[in-house]
């Protein structure tokens, strides 16, 4: 075991890390929807009723927030080459993990925009946008703030089930195969030992 950790290390860091801009819009997304689910969750459940109203605030501000970050990201991403996988992980599992990465990018932005457009086009408020005085971008539109409010809610579910795929890999690389695979991105900047473009 020690001698492929060592292996894999030597591996890593030759293929390199993500840089501090990628490690940073990483953790900055996950700490947010980490704090997004259980607030939605919270929110719309019968005996949280009480701290609804509160919930409700920090959700759509937060999730405000997040859009804007999640776009930070995404461009991030386009103009910053990734560090290439390790060698010691498969091809197969080269290709599932980029799709998982690639599903992932598309529903944090799904599920941002569909918040959003179920919120302000049911002519609901988003209070922290309010305070700072950003308007609302776009008009009364019910219909589609229905549409938007299926789409979030089974957005999230594959959001989850992803999420979990994507945790479940890196723990499994890490703790069972003895991959270290997660230094390439933790902690939430590099060490000097990063790939250049990432
Ligand atoms: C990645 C970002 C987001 C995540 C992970 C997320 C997660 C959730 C979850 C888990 C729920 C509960 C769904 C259910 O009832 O089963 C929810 C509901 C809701 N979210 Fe989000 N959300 C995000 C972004 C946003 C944004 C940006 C807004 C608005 C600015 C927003 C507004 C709402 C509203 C209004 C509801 C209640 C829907 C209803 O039942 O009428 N969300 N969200």
């Amino acid at each position: 075991m020690e001698d492929r950790r060592a292996r894999g290390a030597a591996t890593t860091a030759a293929a390199g890390g993500y840089g501090t801009g990628a490690r940073v819009f990483h953790w900055l997304v996950a700490a947010m929807v980490v704090v997004q689910i259980p607030a939605g969750i919270g929110m719309t459940s019968e005996p949280l009723a009480a701290l609804a109203d509160p919930l409700f605030i920090l959700h759509k501000g937060l999730g405000s927030v997040l859009l804007l970050v999640v776009v930070g990201r995404v461009a991030w991403r386009l103009t910053h080459r990734p560090p290439p996988f390790p060698d010691f992980i498969p091809a197969r599992e080269r290709r599932i993990a980029h799709a998982t990465h690639l599903v992932l990018y598309g529903l944090l932005v799904l599920m941002a925009v569909s918040g959003y457009v179920r919120t302000v086009g049911d002519g609901y408020p988003i209070e922290l946008l309010d305070a700072i005085g950003v308007p609302t971008l776009l008009p009364f539109m019910p219909g589609m703030a229905r549409v938007m409010l299926v789409v979030h809610q089974f957005a999230v579910v594959a959001l989850i089930a992803l999420v979990a795929v994507h945790v479940g890999a890196v723990l499994q690389h890490q703790l069972i195969a003895g991959n270290p695979v997660l230094e390439r991105m933790w902690p939430p900047w590099s060490r000097g030992r990063s790939s250049e473009d990432a």
